[in-house]
Parts: C-alpha cells; sequence; structure tokens
C-alpha cells in the first residue's frame, strides 16, 4: 500500500524537492503550503494544500481531510523553517515569538495533531527538519540556533515517547543549502543590520559570508534523497547531517572541546573578541 506523507513548507527548497521526489517514488504526498499557487508543479499522488502551521484549527482541518481522503498518515515532514538575524539586545518581543512559533511550537502542534492516527495504526515515521546549527552556536543567530537546538530536543524526547508504538523520530540537520532560504527566509532585524549599530562590524563580518555559503551550497536533491532514504530505512540513526558545512563542522564539533570548537569558529569566520 502506497504510503501517505504530509509536508510542510513545501513551496519551495528542500520542501518542494522532497515532496516531488516522494510522489515520484510512489508515496501519496500531501504538501503543507501557506500559499498553494505557488506550488505549480501537477502529479498524480501529489495534493499541494493550504496549511498554516501556526493555527491549531488549520492544522487539525487537514489532518482531518487526509484522514477521510486517506485513512492514515504515515509520515510527517516537518520543514518549514526561518532564520532570525537578530543580535538578543536587538530583537523585539514578537520576532522573538514569531521564530519559536514557526520553528518549534509548529512541529509540535503537528505531532500532537498526527500521533494518535499513527499510535492506533501502531506505524508512523516523524521527520524534524533541523539544521546543523540544532548542535553549533553563532552570533546573530541566537533565535534561530536555539529554536533548532530545541527541535533537537523535541526529536529526543519524542523517540522515547514514541517507540513503544513503532513511531520512528528522526532529525536531518542540513549545512548550508542553496534553496530560497537566504532570499527569502533570513528574517534581517533592522537595529541589528544598521550601520550605526554597536553590533555593525560583526554583521559586516558574518552576513555576507553566511550568505555566500547559503547560496554556493548543496542542492535540495541531496537532502531530499536523505529523507526518503530515511524514511524507508528502519535502521536509520536518530539524526543524520546532510551538505558539505554540517558534516565537517558536526564532526569538528564531536571530537574538539567546547573552547577548542569555539576558537576554529571564531577564525573560520574572523569574529574577533
Ligand atoms: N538552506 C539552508 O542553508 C538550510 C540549512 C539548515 C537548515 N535548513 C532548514 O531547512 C528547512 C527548509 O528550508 P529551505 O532551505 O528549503 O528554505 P526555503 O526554500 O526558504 O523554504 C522554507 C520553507 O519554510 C516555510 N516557511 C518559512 N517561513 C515561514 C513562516 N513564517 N510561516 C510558515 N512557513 C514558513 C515556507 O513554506 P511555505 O511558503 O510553503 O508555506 C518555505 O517553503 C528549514 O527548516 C530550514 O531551517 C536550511
Amino acid at each position: 500500500m502506497a504510503k501517505v506523507v504530509l509536508i510542510t513548507g513545501a513551496s519551495s527548497g528542500i520542501g518542494r524537492i522532497t515532496a516531488i521526489l516522494l510522489a515520484q517514488h510512489g508515496y501519496i504526498v500531501y504538501a503543507g503550503t501557506r500559499d498553494p499557487s505557488k506550488f505549480t508543479i501537477k502529479l498524480d499522488n501529489l495534493h499541494v494544500i493550504a496549511l498554516d502551521i501556526t493555527d491549531h484549527q488549520s492544522i487539525k482541518h487537514t489532518i482531518d481531510a487526509i484522514q477521510a481522503e486517506q485513512g492514515r498518515i504515515d509520515v510527517l515532514i516537518n520543514n518549514a523553517g526561518y532564520a532570525l538575524v537578530s543580535t538578543v539586545e536587538q530583537a523585539s518581543e514578537e520576532e522573538m515569538y514569531n521564530q519559536f512559533n514557526i520553528n518549534v511550537f509548529s512541529i509540535l502542534r503537528l505531532c500532537k495533531a498526527v500521533t494518535p492516527l499513527m499510535r492506533i495504526n501502531n506505524s508512523g515515521v516523524i521527520i524534524n527538519i533541523s539544521s546543523f546549527l540544532g548542535k553549533i552556536g553563532l552570533p546573530l543567530f541566537t533565535f534561530y540556533n536555539a529554536s533548532k537546538y530545541a527541535v533537537e530536543g523535541i526529536t529526543d524526547s519524542l523517540r522515547y515517547e514514541l517507540k513503544p508504538f513503532n513511531i520512528r523520530v528522526h532529525s536531518i540537520m542540513p549545512g548550508f543549502f542553496n534553496t530560497n532560504f537566504a532570499k527569502g527566509n533570513l528574517v534581517l532585524n533592522d537595529a541589528t543590520v544598521d550601520e550605526n549599530s554597536p553590533y555593525s562590524e560583526l554583521a559586516s563580518n558574518l552576513l555576507p559570508d553566511i550568505l555566500a555559503q547559503i547560496n554556493g551550497g548543496n542542492e535540495a536533491k541531496e537532502a531530499a534523497a536523505l529523507i526518503v532514504k530515511t524514511i524507508e530505512d528502519d535502521a536509520s540513526p536518530a539524526r543524520s547531517t546532510v551538505g558539505d558545512k554540517a558534516s565537517k563542522f558536526i564532526a569538528m564539533r564531536r571530537e574538539l572541546s567546547d573552547e577548542d570548537f569555539e576558537r576554529r569558529v571564531r577564525e573560520y569566520y574572523n569574529l574577533n573578541g
């Protein structure tokens, strides 16, 4: 029987390519996006659906509709996410909350909504798209880092909670990927990037490098291939990295002390102080 997948943030980048690849592999895919008009490719078993991941009712409506059409949801891929670029000092309450609302609370909302169905079926796979910045801190990315560290924590805890019901939970930590992320989903705090900001030197040292690394990063299809493999291989690890920078930095992070690792990152990004 074809597996039924729900993926979030499907209009671009990793989400879009993954939705298409899964449909091509014969999965029945529900590609959730804020704006279905942005997803123009038509495939028989690919359903593009409007989904507001910040809204409990929108999630319930979507899950109920899939359950009514297919009688099951086998796989949930929590992919939607963006990065707030701000110092801690300059971020507004709204900016802080939004970062967690999208990157963290939406994952919890979706997990809450699908687990009863997966539990009854005694089967399921949940894949959380995290980041290598879920294990590594960078200045100006404190909120994004904190949100992705939280995704790692959610993955670790849920694995215990859901294993008795034969539900697997995994995190995938991409490095830099050449998607719409740099163009559309790095949200800059105006004060942080203002030339009169006390942090302007840090911002002008770091951000051009990060943008160049995202734009010159790996292709989304590599992440999509790993997502498919993670779904299909029951023995997939709890967390995997994908992309050159993730593999390099996560390996280095495991080997070095906190202080030595910080020194390497400072050298790499030319961070003083
Ligand atoms: N690109 C990278 O270098 C990189 C590195 C590490 C981790 N990641 C992670 O990979 C995932 C996918 O990112 P991507 O690289 O494929 O970037 P992308 O092309 O910008 O896609 C991000 C998706 O997230 C959704 N999204 C963004 N802001 C949102 C908001 N405020 N509310 C609801 N949905 C929102 C969008 O979904 P809709 O518009 O379809 O609703 C969009 O399709 C994210 O979780 C990101 O943190 C990316």
